[in-house]
């Protein structure tokens, strides 16, 4: 399987995902600002992956303060962890890994020395515990999916999103290694296409059988009673439920509903933020203009056309049949099952 992200001597190797799946391309970050590149131009993207590159990219750039002082070192870690903060504000995964290592820092007993070194050290163990992770939501998301299920997903929640396996695909790809006769609707997922040039790339890959459609064409197919379920990850659970994923996952959970077919979320437990009542309080990422006028960078669109270019669209809790994480699958009432469910009771 490819490795999305890995530590490397003194430098991050980021698979180039802007380049696939015309070329197997890998950048090499030295600094915690080459990182944050990679985040902002969608290098690496997919909620897990930020959450990993921003923990990643945060014990690079600690690696670097030169000052043994541990005042002066908090600081400028801290300093850091905004810049990560400010690269992409829906996936909440990146939240998650800031957190996480400020534990590793508040924690320390050390010295300053030990301290780098516990911090990368705890970088790692999320990048490889991410594997784990996504393996266990394929396992308890596979008995959803029927034998012969034809299954349509949106954008990228595969390995290139996460340490590996995936989300929702990690579901496709473990009722897959079940054996089940299984088929995958791909939607292109304009503007950026993640499903046309990613999700298609690991299921021609893996040789699941897979087709390629427009985003437009979901309808039709569930029309023709051809999509059995709907399978998508998430960059961010409110405490209700409600479920941020890329643009388009809310028209194809109303489309689900009016054809009676089950929309599953797949998300590791750190793409849930309990602290948020509801999908409204949720912050949507406007992108570049370009991504919607150009394709493959060429212009498509008129010079003076206004453009709007949200990349994420709040799917409300009723549309979502379950979620699935890596504790286990919740169904309605979101409220109280998230709750139990993070709580461990
Ligand atoms: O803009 P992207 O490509 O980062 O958006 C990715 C998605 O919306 C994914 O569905 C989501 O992050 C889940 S990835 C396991």
């Amino acid at each position: 399987m490819v490795k999305t992200i890995e530590w490397k001597g003194n430098s991050v190797r980021i698979l180039d995902q802007v380049r696939l799946p015309l070329k197997e391309a890998y950048l090499d970050c030295f600094t915690y600002r080459e990182v944050i590149e990679c985040i902002v131009k969608m290098n690496i993207r997919g909620a897990p992956a930020i959450g990993l590159a921003t923990a990643l990219g945060i014990a690079l750039g600690v690696q670097g303060i030169a000052s043994q002082d541990r005042e002066f070192f908090d600081r400028e870690m801290d300093s850091i962890c905004q810049e990560f903060f400010r690269t992409r504000p829906t996936a909440v995964n990146l939240v998650w890994a800031i957190n996480q290592l400020k534990e590793t820092k508040r924690n320390h007993r050390g010295d300053v020395a030990s301290l780098k070194e516990a911090i990368k050290a705890r970088a790692v163990e999320l990048l490889e515990a991410d594997l784990a992770i996504n393996r266990q939501i394929g396992k308890y998301g596979e008995p959803l999916i029927p034998d012969g299920a034809s299954i349509l997903t949106h954008c990228n929640a595969g390995a290139l999103a996460t340490g590996g396996y995936g989300t929702a695909l990690g579901v496709i790809r473990a009722a897959h290694e079940a054996g089940k006769k299984i088929s995958v609707y791909v939607d292109e997922t304009r503007p950026f296409l993640q499903g046309a040039r990613l999700t298609a790339w690991e299921l021609v890959e893996e040789n699941i059988p897979a087709t390629l459609i427009t985003d437009s064409m979901a309808g039709y197919f569930m029309q023709k009673g051809k999509v059995d379920l709907i399978i998508v990850g998430a960059d961010r659970v409110a405490a209700n439920g409600d479920v941020a994923n890329k643009i388009g996952t809310y028209s194809l959970g109303v489309l689900a509903r009016a054809h009676s077919i089950p929309l599953y979320v797949a998300a590791p437990t750190s793409t849930l933020d309990l602290n948020i009542p509801t999908g409204q309080e949720i912050p949507i990422e406007e992108r570049t203009h370009e991504e919607v006028t150009s394709i493959g960078g060429i212009r498509i669109a008129p010079e003076r056309i206004a453009v709007a270019n949200p990349a994420f669209d709040v799917t409300p809790n009723e549309y979502v049949s379950a979620l699935i994480t890596e504790k286990g699958i919740v169904r309605p009432p979101y409220l109280q099952g998230l709750r139990r469910l993070v709580q461990g009771d």
